[in-house]
């Protein structure tokens, strides 16, 4: 299966992620955790984007659409991966459904969490407390879920448009939200005739 995750910061992409790819036994591709790895390796791609992401930005298309191209080539991911992070602007989902064509390939399914606001600064701020995160500070969540709006949220209609969009309530426990996730997995996969 070859699925994607969109959702605003704090929503439980990663973490619903983890999840998911244990369930459906693929490869995880979250681009927020290649980029931060390339930033701790000190690379110069890790120098590049670290100076975006730390102030909330997105790191530019080109950079992010190579990456995730490189990632996708490995032979891990041929059967199928979930997407978690990419693609995040109109322009990077027109780069993934190019590089899909030419491998003659299909995206399965676009999952997005919903959760409200309050909940989701809540989160961030409660993670910043425990982990660090350099982008976790109040003005830079803030400049995030901006960017989200503006960037990232017209994907829902351009996905939708493909019929292959599914929400999924992101409040309540990560367990709770798994198991709706699984019951639209399990849906989508006798459509295709696949078992999980
Ligand atoms: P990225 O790492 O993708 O960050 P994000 O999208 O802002 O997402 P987060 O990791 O903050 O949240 P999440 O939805 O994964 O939630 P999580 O499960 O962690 O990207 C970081 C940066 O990299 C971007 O800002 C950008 O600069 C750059 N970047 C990445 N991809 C890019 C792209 N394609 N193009 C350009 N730039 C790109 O959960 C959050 C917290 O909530 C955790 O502490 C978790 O334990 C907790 N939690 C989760 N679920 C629940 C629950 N149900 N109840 C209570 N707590 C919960």
């Amino acid at each position: 299966m070859r699925l994607i995750f969109i959702g605003p910061p704090g929503v439980g992409k990663g973490t619903q992620s983890q999840n998911l790819v244990e369930h459906l036994s693929i490869p995880h591709v979250a681009t927020g955790d290649m980029l931060r790895d390339a930033k701790k390796q000190g690379t110069e791609l890790g120098k590049l984007a670290s100076l975006h992401m730390d102030h909330g930005q997105l790191v530019p298309d080109p950079i992010v659409v190579q990456i995730v191209g490189e990632r996708l080539d490995r032979a891990d991911c041929q059967r199928g991966c979930l997407l978690d992070g990419f693609p995040r602007t109109i322009g990077q989902a027109k780069a993934l459904d190019e590089y899909l064509h030419q491998q003659n390939k299909d995206l399965d399914l676009v999952l997005t969490l919903d959760v409200n606001q309050e909940e989701l600064f809540r989160r961030l701020l409660d993670r910043s407390v425990k982990e660090g995160r350099v982008d976790d500070t109040p003005d830079t969540i803030r400049k995030r879920m901006r960017i989200y709006q503006e960037r990232t949220s017209p994907l829902l209609d351009y996905y939708q448009e493909k019929g292959i969009l599914r929400h999924v309530d992101g409040m309540g426990t990560p367990t709770e939200v798994f198991d709706r996730i699984k019951a639209i997995i399990d849906d989508v996969a006798k459509q295709k005739g696949d078992s999980v």
